[in-house]
C-alpha cells in the first residue's frame, strides 16, 4: 500500500479546494484496504473514503486518514441472450466505464456520460442524468464491512436506491466501502431520449440512434451547461432537487405561475432546485474566488484560490434566502469534511 504523507488534497477533489491531509493511503485491491484498516499503525485512525473526489467539499485540513481507492478492472462475468453482466473495480473511473461500454456496444449507461467520479462512488448517491439513474443498469455490488473485516454482496433491493440516495448514505453510512460494482448491460438498449435537448440533437444532426450518438449529445450538452472542473473547480449540483408536498405547491403555484414541477408519486411534487436559485437572484453571483455558476445555478464555483469554507458559507446563504421566499428547505447533494 502507497502511503503519502502531509499532502495538499487539491488534485484530490473536483472543487480544486487546497486543505492538506496527514495521510493519504492509496488501495489498489481488497487486501490493502483489510490492511488500512486492520494494521497497527492504521487501525486508530478515523478514515475517510474518497473515490474521484467529485462530490466532496473539504472546509478544513483533514486529520483523517484519506483512503483513496484505486482498485481497477473491468470484466464480462457472463453474456445471456441479449443481457451482459459486467463487473467493474470500484477505482475505475465513471466516464471510462462508459467508453468501455461504448466500445463493446453494450447499452445502458450512454446517458450518465461525462458523470465525474468513479464507479465505486455511482450507488452511495445512485448518480443520474438524463433520465437515466444508476439503479437502471445496477445489478449487485461487494463492499468491505467495516466492522467485521469480510467483503459483503449486496442486491439491487438491499441498496435501497432512492433519488440521489441509497442504503450507504443512509443507514449503512460509514459502514462500509464499495469495492466493486456490478451492471447489468444489454446488446439491444432501449433508447432513452425523453429528457432535456438529446432527441432535439439527433434530429437537428440527422444522426442514427444508437448508444455512441446519444452518448455524444449528452456529452455536447453536458458541455455547454456545467462548468468542465479542470477548468473551473465544482462538485456538479451542490443541492438536490427538493421534493415538496401538494399543499405547497398549489400555494406556491398561486405566486408563481410558471414554477417548473415534475410529479414525484402522488401528493409529492419536484422543484428544480436551479429555478429557486435563480429567482432568489444568485445565478452567475461572484464573490472574488467563489461564486454560483452563470449558466447551471446548481452548480457552485471555485475560480481557483476558494476556500470550502467560503462556498459552505455561499451555499448556507442560498438555502437561508430560499427558505425564506419559498419555505422550502434545499438539501445539499456534495458532502462536507
Ligand atoms: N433551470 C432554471 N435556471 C437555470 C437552469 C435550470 O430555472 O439556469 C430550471 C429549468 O426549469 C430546467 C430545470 O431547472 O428545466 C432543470 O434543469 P436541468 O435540466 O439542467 O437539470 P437539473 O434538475 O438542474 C439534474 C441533476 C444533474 C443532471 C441534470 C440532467 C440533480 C441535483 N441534478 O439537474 O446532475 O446532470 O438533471 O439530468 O438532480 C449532479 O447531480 O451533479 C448533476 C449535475
Amino acid at each position: 500500500m502507497f502511503v503519502k504523507k502531509n499532502i495538499s488534497l487539491k488534485s484530490y477533489n473536483t472543487f480544486g479546494i487546497d486543505a492538506r491531509a496527514q495521510f493519504l493511503l492509496e488501495i489498489e485491491n481488497d487486501e490493502q484496504l483489510s490492511e488500512a484498516y486492520q494494521s497497527s499503525q492504521f487501525r486508530a485512525l478515523p478514515k475517510l473514503v474518497l473515490g474521484g473526489g467529485s462530490n466532496i467539499l473539504f472546509t478544513k485540513n483533514q486529520r483523517k486518514a484519506i483512503l483513496k481507492i484505486n482498485i481497477r478492472g473491468i470484466e464480462v462475468l457472463d453474456q445471456k441472450d441479449h443481457e451482459v453482466r459486467v463487473k467493474v473495480g470500484a477505482g475505475e473511473a465513471w466516464h471510462q466505464f462508459v467508453l468501455w461500454c461504448l466500445d463493446h456496444d453494450f447499452g445502458g449507461v450512454e446517458n450518465l456520460s461525462l458523470i465525474p467520479g468513479t464507479v465505486g462512488a455511482a450507488p452511495i448517491q445512485n448518480i443520474g442524468a438524463y433520465g437515466v439513474e444508476l439503479k437502471d443498469v445496477f445489478e449487485s455490488l461487494e463492499a468491505y464491512e467495516i466492522k467485521s473485516g469480510k467483503i459483503r454482496s449486496f442486491n439491487k433491493e438491499q441498496c435501497q436506491f432512492d433519488y440521489r440516495h441509497s442504503f450507504f448514505k443512509g443507514r449503512g453510512k460509514d459502514q462500509f466501502v464499495i469495492t466493486s460494482v456490478t451492471f447489468m448491460l444489454t446488446t439491444r438498449p432501449i433508447f432513452n431520449v425523453s429528457y432535456g435537448g438529446i432527441q432535439q440533437m439527433i434530429d437537428e444532426k440527422e444522426l442514427e440512434l444508437n448508444i455512441r450518438n446519444i452518448s455524444e449529445s449528452v456529452i455536447h450538452i453536458r458541455q455547454t451547461k456545467l462548468p468542465d472542473p479542470i477548468k473551473i473547480g465544482n462538485a456538479g449540483s451542490f443541492f438536490k432537487n427538493p421534493i415538496i408536498e401538494k399543499p405547497l405547491y398549489d400555494a406556491l403555484s398561486l405566486i408563481y405561475e410558471d414554477l417548473p414541477h415534475y410529479p414525484v408519486d402522488l401528493g409529492s411534487i419536484k422543484i428544480p432546485a436551479a429555478w429557486l436559485i435563480e429567482q432568489c437572484g444568485w445565478k452567475g453571483k461572484r464573490m472574488d474566488q467563489i461564486g454560483v455558476h452563470e449558466r447551471q445555478p446548481l452548480v457552485l464555483v471555485n475560480y481557483g484560490e476558494g476556500k470550502g469554507k467560503e462556498i459552505l458559507k455561499l451555499s448556507e446563504q442560498i438555502q437561508a434566502s430560499i427558505q425564506k421566499k419559498f419555505g422550502i428547505e434545499l438539501a445539499r447533494e456534495v458532502n462536507v469534511f
